[in-house]
């Protein structure tokens, strides 16, 4: 879909639909109110029966207004006037792109972008209106064998602004925001792709059509026997349990001099995971395919800055295999030796993210980074401790998980702060390896994270646990295509832009 800025009058920009809103208790916004005056108060009387309220989310379409061009007015609720959240603005475009999905209109222009949001600026809006409706008209059909061939009405949505000075800076919101939901739709397509189609393989592919036509973007990837020669002999432990080849994926981007430091993200990419031969209970054990949400994440963060061009260099690690209980598996007591040389004792197979992860991690060394980020659905706990809001954080480096947190409230995808304090190291604790890979029932996100601390003590470093927000499940199953938001936040706040 085309999103573009327009300015003017609302009674006077004619388009399929005009969108405007309404406040709680009952009042007309700006755009609305400049429609109620030319319509002779058509809008002022309908709140006044009743039949529009300025509840968050609540649309109500209007065909016929006298007095405008446009065929139909669209009403929607965005709470109290005196104060826009920004949840309630996000409600509002959501409920917009539903309305205006099952009506017949090809386009519409949308006046929820004019609005004062809470300390939030134009560019902002305009942005968060594209994440939004691109978001909300998300499909994922390619796998059924008769995809729905309707396809969507609307191809442009206008995007009013105050004047037309404003255009320039509102062109390029609107690119940012279009290149996050292209990384968010990535994320959220390789997170929904099954096992079967999903592989390590699939995944590697991917990662080199992200370097299709551009010469500062680099895709290397490792196979078993690399892996062997550099001693990568945890994340081959999980990897040998399948009969998938395992890749360890990296995606160097540069779009800054040589000599500046990269930062790096690491995406845990197991496309599978059954428990191994500490085995999963079978009761939804099908979502375990999105046990590569880290890994997509990384991907999508990846394709929105090589697409906005972010003068900043930037390294992607995929370390990816399944983990499934075949004859060479790991079995519990099993000791393997990492990348880093420390010994870990197995002592459950379904343990196997931060398995692969500290070879990633140790391997990241290499690239001398400014910073890591781990991305990773490493732990049940999380979703118990934090459920589906906020993905969990943890990082050895207290400036980095303030930048992680702000980016994750500035961009509506956000993170909770966890302790890494040393005392928790103690439940890791092996008396026959250098460490165990699990650390006892208690605070399994914060031991999943010490354990990841072992391999980062020369980096600085965060680990971002999405175990809740990568997907949902029942009903609305499927993945979210988080934290890519967040991701790219971060990034574009290290860039400057
Ligand atoms: N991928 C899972 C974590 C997970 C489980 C995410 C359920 C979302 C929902 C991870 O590999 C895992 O199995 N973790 C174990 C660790 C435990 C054995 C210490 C867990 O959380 O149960
Ligand atoms: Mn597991
Ligand atoms: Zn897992």
């Amino acid at each position: 879909m085309k999103f573009a800025p327009k300015s003017g009058p609302a009674q006077t920009l004619r388009s399929g639909c005009a969108v405007v809103a309404v406040h709680e208790p009952r009042s007309l916004s700006a755009a609305a109110s400049q429609i109620d005056q030319v319509s002779a108060g058509h809008l002022s009387r309908l709140l006044r029966r009743g039949d529009a309220s300025g509840k968050p989310g609540k649309a109500v379409m209007l065909h016929g207004v006298p007095g405008i061009d446009t065929e139909r007015v669209l009403l929607v609720g965005c709470g109290p006037k005196r104060s826009i959240t920004e949840s309630n603005y996000r409600k509002a475009l959501t409920a917009m792109a539903e309305a205006l999905e099952g009506c017949g209109a090809r386009d519409a222009t949308c006046h929820l972008t004019e609005l004062p949001v809470n300390d939030r600026d134009s560019a902002w809006n305009l942005r968060t209106a594209v994440e939004c409706v691109s978001a909300a008209r998300y499909r994922f059909d390619q796998l059924k064998s008769d995809p729905k061939q309707t396809a969507p009405r609307l191809t442009t949505l206008w995007l009013a602004i105050k004047s037309r000075r404003g255009s320039a800076a509102a062109e390029r919101a609107i690119a940012t925001g279009q290149a996050i939901a292209t990384g968010v739709s990535l994320a959220r397509d390789l997170g929904n792709l099954p096992g079967n189609v999903c592989t390590p393989s699939h995944l590697a592919n991917t990662a080199r059509a992200l370097k299709k036509g551009r010469r500062n973007v680099k895709v290397t990837v490792l196979e078993q026997a690399d892996m062997e020669k550099l001693g990568m002999g945890s994340l081959l432990s999980v990897a040998r349990g399948s009969r998938e080849p395992p890749k360890l994926i990296t995606i160097e981007y540069r779009g800054a001099s040589k000599d500046k430091a990269p930062h790096v993200l690491v995406g845990k990419g197991i496309t599978f995971d059954s428990g191994g031969i500490s085995i999963k209970p079978s009761p939804a054990m099908d979502e375990m395919k999105y046990d590569m949400c880290g890994a997509a994440s990384v991907l999508g963060a990846l394709s929105a800055c090589i697409e906005l061009r972010l003068p900043l260099n930037i390294v992607g690690i995929v370390p990816s295999c399944e983990n499934l209980p075949d004859g060479a598996a790991n079995k519990p007591g099993d000791i393997v030796t990492s990348l880093s040389g420390q010994t870990i004792e197995i002592l459950n197979t379904d343990a196997e993210g931060r398995l692969i992860l500290c070879d990633a991690l140790t391997y990241a060394e290499r690239y001398a980074p400014q910073a890591v980020i781990d991305i990773a659905t490493l732990t049940g706990a999380c979703v118990i401790a934090l459920g589906g809001q906020a993905a969990g954080l943890l990082g050895n480096h207290d400036g980095l998980v303030g930048q992680l947190l702000s980016a994750g409230t500035a961009s509506g995808d956000r993170a909770w702060q966890l302790p890494l304090w040393e005392e928790y190291q103690d439940q890791l604790k092996s008396n026959f390896a250098d460490m165990a890979n699990i650390g006892g029932r208690e605070a399994g996100t914060i031991t999943a994270a010490c354990f990841l601390a072992r391999f980062t003590k020369k980096l600085r470093w965060a680990h971002l646990d999405i175990a809740g927000v990568a997907w949902r499940g029942g009903h609305h199953k499927g993945a979210t295509g988080r934290p890519v938001p967040l991701l790219v936040q971060y990034l574009l706040d290290r860039a400057g832009v």
